[in-house]
């Protein structure tokens, strides 16, 4: 019924590393190509948990959004925009709050663990709660109903689907709803009308998915049906009403493989990532660094790239002839480290050559940055209003 569309966002945590790039990063590159896609900086996201320091919040967005256009997050392909420019989120969050049960914020399970995790910082507040209530509101506003994620992030989208069924159950019956959705199904004719009914009733009796399916498809080949008639047969059917909030899927974005440089994952907190755009001589410096497998303490020693952390990145980095050179004179002690580094050096440079030339411009031309998020925060709003006329209106709030 609603287009497919993809939506993420991403709260502005400062400079990009190479991690942020090989896992959601190249996703969204890929996923612009094939879906509308809307990427959004959670700006406000960053308030649950930084309200007492928000000063570094704006600079973080742009210098995140820079990070965006250099990875080739392309806004001629994607709409790109800051939460806190499109204020019907927080119209929607509220609306949404009203019917939200304390019980199913409490036991989102990154409430406690984010507590228990930042446990300096007094999180017992009210946005912090409803933190997955906002998310659902940034996912239900456009009606996306693809949204790329990782792990941690799915139980989000789960308490989003509950919510746009509990949302769609508790108001999407127009007066009459019962009556009208009957004759929709008389309508379809005595053999549909019998099909459509069998399928209502294995679903909402035994939950059968592959029902609900079979009786969408026939809608879908329908195409004399009004809009109308197929929102209510649709409610119908999965006992939901008039799907005025779509349920979101999600698409899960793998783990990033990139390591950092002691081995672990990339990570900001660990101190060990090399940024988007990080210069040249500070890549040769901190590769030059990285330790390597202890065994090889003189430079005769032979050494075991399982070992050694600068082999998971040849592992990113370089072709089968590389690694093969590498597997060879590691355990041969044929080559030395520093030797062995290089092509690693190089093939970062390498990747990063494009981003840094993409990001001067923008760099160069800090408005151009600016006139894309004007246009891309125009775009989302007229999304977002729209779904918000449906929801004010569902919720008795018309005032026409
Ligand atoms: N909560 C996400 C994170 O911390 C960011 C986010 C906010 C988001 N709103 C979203 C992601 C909507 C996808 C869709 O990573
Ligand atoms: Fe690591 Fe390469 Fe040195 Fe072997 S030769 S220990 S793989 S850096």
């Amino acid at each position: 019924m609603y287009a497919e569309r993809v939506l993420s966002g991403m709260r502005p945590t400062g400079s990009l590393h190479l991690g942020h790039y090989h896992g959601v990063l190249q996703n969204w590159v890929k996923l612009q190509h094939d879906y509308p896609c809307l990427f959004f900086v959670a700006d406000w996201h960053a308030l649950t948990t930084q309200y007492d320091s928000p000063q570094g919040i704006e600079q973080a967005s742009m210098d995140m959004l820079v990070d965006w256009l250099a990875a080739g997050v392309d806004p001629k392909q994607a709409t790109l925009f800051i939460q806190s420019k499109v204020p019907e989120h927080a119209e929607l969050h509220l609306l949404l709050s009203m019917m939200t049960p304390l019980g199913w914020l409490e036991r989102v399970p990154t409430y406690k663990d984010q507590q228990e995790k930042l446990a300096n910082k007094d999180l017992s507040t009210y946005g912090f709660l409803g933190y997955p209530l906002l998310m659902s509101a940034d996912i239900l506003i456009y009606r996306a109903d693809k949204v790329p994620v990782g792990e941690d992030q799915i139980p989000h989208v789960e308490f989003t689907r509950e919510l746009a069924r509990r949302f769609n159950h508790m108001y999407g019956r127009e007066p009459g709803f019962e009556e009208k959705a009957l004759q929709a199904v008389k309508n379809l004719g005595g053999k549909k009308a019998r099909f459509f009914e069998e399928m209502r009733v294995r679903f909402q009796q035994n939950g059968d998915r592959e029902a609900v399916e079979q009786a969408k498809a026939m809608l879908a080949e329908l195409p004399h049906l009004s809009l109308a008639d197929r929102e209510r047969l649709l409610g119908h059917l999965e006992g939901t009403g008039k799907m005025i909030l779509v349920e979101p899927g999600y698409l899960l974005t793998e783990a990033s493989k990139m390591p950092g440089l002691d081995g672990q994952k990339m990570s900001k907190s660990y101190n060990n990532t090399i940024t988007l755009r990080e210069s040249e001589e500070s890549v040769a410096k901190k590769i030059k660094s990285m330790p390597t497998d202890p065994a090889r303490m003189r430079r005769t020693d032979p050494g075991d790239p399982a070992k050694c952390p600068v082999w998971q990145l040849h592992l990113v980095y370089s072709d089968d002839a590389c690694k093969e050179w590498v597997q060879q004179g590691c355990k041969s002690a044929g080559i030395g480290c520093i030797e062995c580094k290089q092509p690693v050096i190089a093939g970062i440079l390498k990747e990063q050559a494009p981003m840094r030339e993409r990001a001067q411009v923008y760099l160069d031309n800090p408005a151009l940055v600016k006139d894309i998020v004007a246009d891309g925060c125009e775009k989302a709003r007229e999304y977002a209003r729209e779904t918000m006329r449906d929801v004010r209106a569902s919720m008795g709030l018309e005032y026409r």
